[in-house]
This record gives C-alpha cells, sequence and structure tokens, in this order.
C-alpha cells in the first residue's frame, strides 16, 4: 500500500480535520493496514433514521418484461469489442488482480499522476471508503442526487445534513453550511439531469473542507466540459464510473481521483483484491484514446436524442427539468402517471425516494428513438 510522503501530507493538511485516525481506525499491522472501528449500533441505528429508502434504486423497478426506462445504463452495451476484451480476461482469472497498468491508464487519461488515482469496486464503493476513511464534523449531501453517498455515511455513524436545492435544481453555493467540512454533490446530477459548471462546483471548495464530486454521468456531457476530475490539489475528490456508458453495472468497475494523501487513506480502508482482474482489463480499455473518442460520439448522438425526447414529454403536458446533460430526464407529472405506464409495460423511475423530490416525480431514461417512441405512444393513449 502506497504510504503518504511528507509533502503529501502537507498538501492534504487542509483535510486534517477530516482525518480519521485516532478517532475510527486503529493500526493493526506493520505495513499500516487500518482497521474500521465500526460505530456503535445506537450509533449507526440513528444515522439510518430517515424518512426514505435510500437503499432503492432504479433496478428494483425492471423486470416482468416491462420496457426498461428505469435503470440510466446505455442499451446495447457492453460494446462488442469490449464484451470480447472481458471473455479473454477469463484466462487470467487463476492469477490475483494487478491493477497497475489500469491505474496508469486512469492517469494518463485525465492527466494527473498515479498516486491520485484509487480504482474501486463501482462508484458504490469509493462512497463507502470516503465515509468509512473520513470522520466529518458536518457532512452535507446536496439534494436531490443519487442516495448512496448519504447511505453510505449513515451506515458509517455520521450524521448528515441535506442541502436540498430548489426550482430548476441549479446550484446554489448558499445551500451549503459555511462550516461544512464535507460536502458530497453529482455532476450531472442523477436525478435531475442538470449539470453545474464547473466553476460554481469548485467555489464550494475550501480550506478545512472535502468536496465530493460524483461525475458518474460525466461521460454523458460530449468533451466532460464541465469535469473536475484533471483538477489536482487539495479539497477535492471525484468519483467516476464505468457503469453507465460502458454497461458494466454487472462487472463492478470505478474510481477516484484525489490528492495523494487522501487516496492512500482511502486505500487503507479498501478491502485487498478490490477490483477484479476483469475490471481492471474493462478500466484500462475504457480509458484509452479509442474509448474516449466512442464515448464523446456517443455523448453527441445521446444529447440530439435527448432533446427531442424531452420537447415531446413537454408537448404531452409533462414538466421536464430543463437544462438536462446526462442520460435520463427528471420530469413532473400526475401522481399516478408511474403505475399507469407500468399497467401499460413501461417501468419509469419513481421520484419520491430522492430527498427533495415527491410521488409527482419521475426519472426516465433516454433510450433510442424508436424505444422512445413507444413510451410517447402510451402517453398519447393516457388520459390524464
Ligand atoms: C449518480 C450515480 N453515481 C454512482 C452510481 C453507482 O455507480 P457504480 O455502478 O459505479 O457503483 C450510480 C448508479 O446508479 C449513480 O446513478
Amino acid at each position: 500500500m502506497p504510504t503518504p510522503t511528507e509533502a503529501e501530507s502537507a498538501r492534504g493538511a487542509a483535510l486534517s480535520g477530516l482525518r480519521s485516525e485516532g478517532a475510527r481506525y486503529e493500526r493493526v499491522s506493520d505495513e499500516g493496514r487500518q482497521r474500521v472501528k465500526a460505530p456503535r449500533a445506537a450509533e449507526r441505528s440513528e444515522a439510518m433514521d430517515t424518512d426514505i429508502d435510500l437503499g432503492h434504486h432504479g433496478d428494483a423497478e425492471v423486470g416482468g418484461g416491462l420496457v426498461d426506462f428505469a435503470v440510466n445504463v446505455r442499451g446495447g452495451t457492453p460494446p462488442a469489442w469490449l464484451a470480447e476484451r472481458l471473455r479473454r480476461s477469463v484466462d487470467d482469472l487463476a492469477a490475483y488482480p494487478r491493477p497497475g497498468p489500469a491505474r496508469a491508464a486512469v492517469a494518463r487519461r485525465h492527466g494527473r499522476p498515479d498516486d491520485e488515482v484509487l480504482l474501486t469496486a463501482g462508484a458504490a464503493e469509493a462512497f463507502v471508503l470516503l465515509a468509512r476513511a473520513l470522520a466529518p464534523r458536518r457532512a452535507v449531501v446536496v439534494h436531490p442526487q443519487f442516495t448512496e453517498p448519504e447511505a453510505a455515511l449513515r451506515a458509517a455513524g455520521h450524521p448528515v445534513e441535506r442541502a436540498v436545492l430548489g426550482g430548476g435544481f441549479t446550484l446554489d453555493p448558499a445551500a451549503v453550511p459555511a462550516d461544512a467540512d464535507l460536502v458530497m454533490i453529482g455532476n450531472p446530477t442523477n436525478p435531475t439531469s442538470v449539470l453545474h459548471p464547473a466553476a460554481g462546483v469548485l467555489g464550494l471548495v475550501r480550506p478545512g473542507r472535502l468536496v465530493v464530486v460524483d461525475e458518474a454521468f460525466m461521460d454523458c456531457v460530449p468533451g466532460e466540459s464541465e469535469s473536475l476530475a484533471s483538477h489536482g490539489g487539495p479539497g477535492l475528490a471525484i468519483v467516476r464510473s464505468l457503469t453507465k456508458t460502458w454497461g458494466l453495472a454487472g462487472l463492478r468497475a470505478g474510481y477516484v481521483l484525489a490528492e495523494a494523501a487522501l487516496v492512500a487513506e482511502l486505500a487503507r480502508a479498501q478491502p485487498l483484491w478490490a477490483v477484479s482482474a476483469p475490471a481492471l482489463v474493462a478500466i484500462e480499455a475504457c480509458c484509452s484514446p479509442e474509448a474516449v473518442t466512442e464515448a464523446g460520439t456517443w455523448a453527441a448522438g445521446l444529447g440530439a436524442e435527448r432533446e427531442r425526447f424531452a420537447t415531446a414529454l413537454g408537448a404531452r403536458g409533462l414538466h421536464v427539468v430543463p437544462g438536462a446533460r446526462a442520460s435520463f430526464l427528471c420530469v413532473r407529472g400526475p401522481g399516478e402517471l408511474r403505475a399507469l405506464l407500468r399497467e401499460r409495460g413501461h417501468a419509469v423511475r419513481r421520484g419520491d425516494t430522492f430527498p427533495g423530490l415527491g410521488p409527482e416525480w419521475l426519472r426516465i431514461a433516454v433510450r433510442d428513438a424508436r424505444t422512445n417512441d413507444t413510451l410517447l405512444e402510451v402517453l398519447d393513449d393516457l388520459d390524464f
């Protein structure tokens, strides 16, 4: 495991208040591997006490032959070339995973040193590692957003405050308490599809605070214009996922980009060999310049169909959150709409399990034009 150098530790000084040494960790071996002290049961159940089912995700809403507009994984994935590489990776399964080449590929893709990259079993593992490795005094999650960052913090025993954005769900820095020392935000955001300007997100960074940006859907944005993945320095951690664009939800592949000292700390909280050899093959392949170009081409096509679909939904009386930039739309309509669509064979993602939204909200994945048209036809037949 990498150990932070003095220089790295100094750079990480701004985060020292968040560090967990002593508070939640104890050293258990000469290698510096640390063990999480689980929060007491009472602490944990109090932290998990929330009005909303944070563990609900779109995958619970599909199946039974329903047309899937609930899960945001790109259709027709993984692409054949990637599936073939994964098949070939089976030949090497007898060996323990060696993350070096994949880590270097991620570092190259984002123009960062290798030691600022931690490969993870999906973005979901990254949230758990952050929650276990950090000891925030005041953790704030900007909502509505993907619920796992909050769930992971709560499961680790941390109280969580919600900064709920209003109106068009654009970023309002004033919604974040000035003394928050951990801020978690999604960009572009699930479920609103809103893309915050990079400058606005960077504006949340300040001494003594870590801002964690979930960029799981950033590759939906051509050129990734508002990404902070290449932005080094303290106070910022970027979480990325290969799940959505490459269709690898079942593989578990993602990574964290952060200053080296924080990466080392997260690595100490991570189980050994957490990222499988096939996942490493996928990470390395998807970070190649050819794959990045392929994703950019797909993102451009997605944008055109998203706009057409959003306009068509609006013409049918639904409110679509403006400025969508991810692979889904956030829609408000009659409270019974989701059930009516299910009766007619279409699954859309409920919105009421996202803090800040309610039963009249839905998240609808943008599929190919022909599939999207089937949903529009069902809407035409409904009387609301
Ligand atoms: C915004 C967002 N971040 C992260 C994730 C989890 O990604 P992964 O599959 O890499 O754990 C999801 C999955 O739905 C998501 O919607």
